[in-house]
């Protein structure tokens, strides 16, 4: 993994659209890579991008048992507008008994740890599994989501994850931006953005926001800025 070959790389797509960082990357890792999706804004469009280049493109998604409903139909809709399989990983059933059987079905109110236990067991264990195998995985995260992500480039070297590639094509989009793509090529979205969610993770630790708000004051919102990170973006 050559770093300085990464820096040139931001450098070369500084100003390039997201879908010619999305072409270079499926054309140098397909069928290696797959774009992670929660089925928020942001990832439908991707999708919407990525079929249009690799009809075959790999998509997974991390089913915490904890979704919304519309969670589950907006994914429904991209599979069959889309033909693509969305490749789901459960949590490992044990973990979660345990957890509940323990703590409770709410621990993640109690306490960041008992929050940080939760996305461990539910995210952050199966995108382990996901990247199994996978030379790049792609995400919809952007610089102006949040203050823990300001410096999201658009290709990453992911530590983390066994250095593999982290790849980042709305890395400098507004969220304006990625409302626009969407309406312009009708992409199916979650019907939550409607009724003022920006911001969609799992259904016990999501709210609407008002106008104005952060987008992602909804996402834990009993917890402060800086603590809203689930693990599986480090
Ligand atoms: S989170 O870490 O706070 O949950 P957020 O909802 O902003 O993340 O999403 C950022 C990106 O992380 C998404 O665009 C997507 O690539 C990935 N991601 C988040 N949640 C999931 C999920 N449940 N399954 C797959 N990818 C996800
Ligand atoms: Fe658990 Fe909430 Fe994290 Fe979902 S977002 S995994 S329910 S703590």
């Amino acid at each position: 993994m050559d770093r300085v070959e990464v820096e040139k790389l931001n450098v070369e797509f500084e100003k390039r659209p997201a879908e010619e960082v999305l072409r270079w990357a499926v054309g140098r890792f397909h069928p290696k890579i797959a774009l992670a999706s929660s089925f928020g804004v942001e990832d439908v469009a991707l999708i919407d991008m990525l079929v249009k280049i690799e009809p075959r493109a790999r998509v997974f998604t991390l089913d915490t048992g904890r979704l919304n409903e519309e969670t589950y139909e907006v994914m429904e809709r991209i599979r069959s507008k889309y033909k693509i399989p969305i490749e789901a990983y459960f949590p490992d059933f044990e973990k979660v008994q345990a957890l509940e059987r323990a703590k409770g079905f709410y621990s993640f109110r109690e306490a960041v740890e008992n929050r940080k236990e939760c996305c461990g067991i539910r995210k952050v264990e199966p995108l382990g599994r996901a990247l199994k195998g996978l030379e790049a995985w792609i995400t919809g995260l952007r610089k102006e989501q949040s203050v823990t992500r300001t410096g999201v480039q658009k290709i990453e070297i992911d530590e983390v994850h066994g250095n593999i590639y982290k790849i980042n094509p709305l890395a400098d989009w507004t969220l304006g931006q990625v409302w626009e793509y969407v309406k312009k090529h009708q992409v199916p979205y979650n019907k939550l953005h409607d009724l003022g969610y920006p911001s969609i993770g799992c259904a016990p630790c999501t709210r609407a926001v008002k106008p104005g708000e952060d987008v992602r004051s909804g996402r834990w919102w009993w917890e402060r800025p800086e603590n809203k990170e689930c693990g599986i973006h480090r």
